[in-house]
């Protein structure tokens, strides 16, 4: 189950803020870190960690990156819950460790696409201390029905919920119910973007939505 170490940018400014970035399934941390490196401002560091190796239902049981067993694409299918809630323990302790090298929580930003995207959203909601924001790509929120109740980052977590409206793997409807059932308990700090024409992948307009959010939550 060892992953193999994370891709690191390393800040070419001072270092005083951290993104986190999460890949979807069946990637590895290489497949955003060029994206990422591009928006990045100087002083802050990229860390796209790759999944672990494991069967993944959805796919006949065969092994690949995935950071959870997903076991349908389904917004009532069953989740491995064991398996998100360890995912976003893994999460939490490379956010202790950016703490423990001196960057604060709230200088740290979360950020991941499709299952890395859900896992990003958890794992943020979940963590006890305030982070600087979250960036949902192509995604959802993982076991929903235990929020707010799971919540511990406070209310006014910034997220921003990105998704095109052709996604064919994650239905659009199902990122727009996340986006409703989010801002039933964060209030005013949610974001929903929605990209005409765009499938389950990036875009140039998306990329730059993200390089704002992230200069705005982590700026210098
Ligand atoms: C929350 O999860 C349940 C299944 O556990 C699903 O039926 C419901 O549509 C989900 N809601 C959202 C907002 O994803
Ligand atoms: C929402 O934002 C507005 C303007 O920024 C603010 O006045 C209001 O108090 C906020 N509401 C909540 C519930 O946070």
């Amino acid at each position: 189950m060892a992953a193999p170490a994370p891709v690191v940018i390393l800040a070419t400014a001072k270092h005083t803020a951290t993104l986190i970035f999460l890949h979807g399934l069946g990637d590895t941390g290489q497949g955003w870190a060029s994206a990422m490196a591009a928006i990045k401002p100087p002083h802050v560091k990229v860390i796209c960690p790759t999944a672990p190796t494991m069967p993944v239902t959805l796919n006949a049981g065969f092994r690949m990156p995935s950071w959870f067993d997903l076991k349908s694409l389904d917004e009532s299918g069953q989740e491995d819950e064991p398996g998100i809630k360890n995912a976003a323990k893994q999460i939490h302790s490379l956010i202790e460790k950016e703490e423990s090298a001196g960057i604060p929580s709230n200088r740290v930003l979360l950020g991941g696409f499709s299952m890395g995207g859900a896992l990003a959203i958890y794992s943020s909601l979940t963590y006890p201390k305030p982070l600087a924001g979250v960036v949902g790509l192509s995604c959802w929120l993982p076991l929903n029905k235990s929020f707010p109740q799971a919540m511990k980052s406070g209310d006014s977590l910034p997220i921003l919920q990105c998704h095109g409206d052709c996604d064919p793997v994650v239905p659009v409807k199902w990122g727009q119910m996340t986006a409703s059932l989010l801002k039933t308990f964060l209030h005013n700090s949610t974001e929903f973007k929605l990209y005409r024409g765009l499938m389950h992948t990036s875009s140039e307009e998306e990329l730059e939505d993200i390089r704002q959010f992230v200069s705005k939550h982590l700026s210098q």
